[in-house]
């Protein structure tokens, strides 16, 4: 299979509380536009907001605008009405599952937010729902066709440091297993972390953001991204000095 040469960058938990704290985000998109070669599009893997309210998110939405490159994004546990309810989020950015083709990779969109319960958990569960998506959406490929995945919540790693934050991560592997997976993204973790689940690199990224603090200190960047030959590279990119 051909795969064309491309990057994209992935960058989330922004947690914007007011148009002060969404001032970060807008410098990262200005470096990002300043990327050469210039990424083909950008993850925001969820936590837009720190508490789902629509004020919040009207914070963020002036600069989200600016964004010249196109954006795929995830609802984080944070994006949810009350800790339960999705519906303010799927307004405003549209479905919570979802897949889309890029220069032959299949990138799917999974949804990990926990809606099940009566009270609210900020842990990851994938909803039988999600399962089912998830599901159909895998028959549609062949074994050989690569696969970049993305959650909110992390599927691998330790469960202390978060970077696996799914209650049924173990029923999602099993479903990936014997695809043609190349890399998984999360966030959610606010920390660095690189797990391997099948020598597949499980990438998990820090908090952008001003509200929120990297527990293990790292400074403020985000995940350009650059796939060539079926190999996937990540560099951290530092965010320069305001
Ligand atoms: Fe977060
Ligand atoms: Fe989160």
């Amino acid at each position: 299979m051909h795969n064309e040469e491309f990057s994209f960058v992935h960058l989330t938990d922004i947690h914007v509380i007011d148009a002060e704290s969404a001032k970060l985000v807008e410098r990262a998109f200005r470096e990002i536009h300043n990327l050469r070669p210039l990424p083909d599009f950008v993850v925001i893997g969820g936590d837009f907001v720190e508490n789902g309210t629509q004020e919040e998110f009207d914070s963020f939405l002036p600069v989200f605008e600016k964004l010249q490159i196109p954006a795929y994004t995830l609802c984080g546990n944070h994006d949810l009405v009350d800790g339960i309810d999705p519906t303010l989020y799927q307004r405003i950015f549209g479905d919570l599952c979802y897949a889309f083709d890029h220069k032959g990779y299949r990138c799917i969109m999974l949804d990990t937010t926990h809606r099940d319960y009566e009270t609210y958990s900020w842990h990851g569960y994938i909803r039988p729902e999600a399962i089912n998506w998830l599901r159909g959406e895998l028959s549609r490929l062949s074994g050989d066709h690569p696969i970049l995945l993305f959650t909110h919540h992390g599927l691998v790693g330790s469960r202390e440091d978060l970077s696996c934050d799914v209650e049924n991560s173990d029923e999602v592997l099993a479903l990936l297993d014997g695809y043609h997976l190349i890399a998984g993204f999360a966030g959610h973790a606010h920390r660095l972390r690189c797990n391997k689940w099948n020598r597949v690199p499980f990438f998990v990224n820090t908090a952008l953001s001003t509200t929120r603090t990297n527990p293990g200190g790292e400074p403020h960047g985000f995940f350009v991204v650059s796939l060539r030959e079926g190999e996937v590279s990540v560099d951290y990119h530092l965010l320069s000095k305001a």
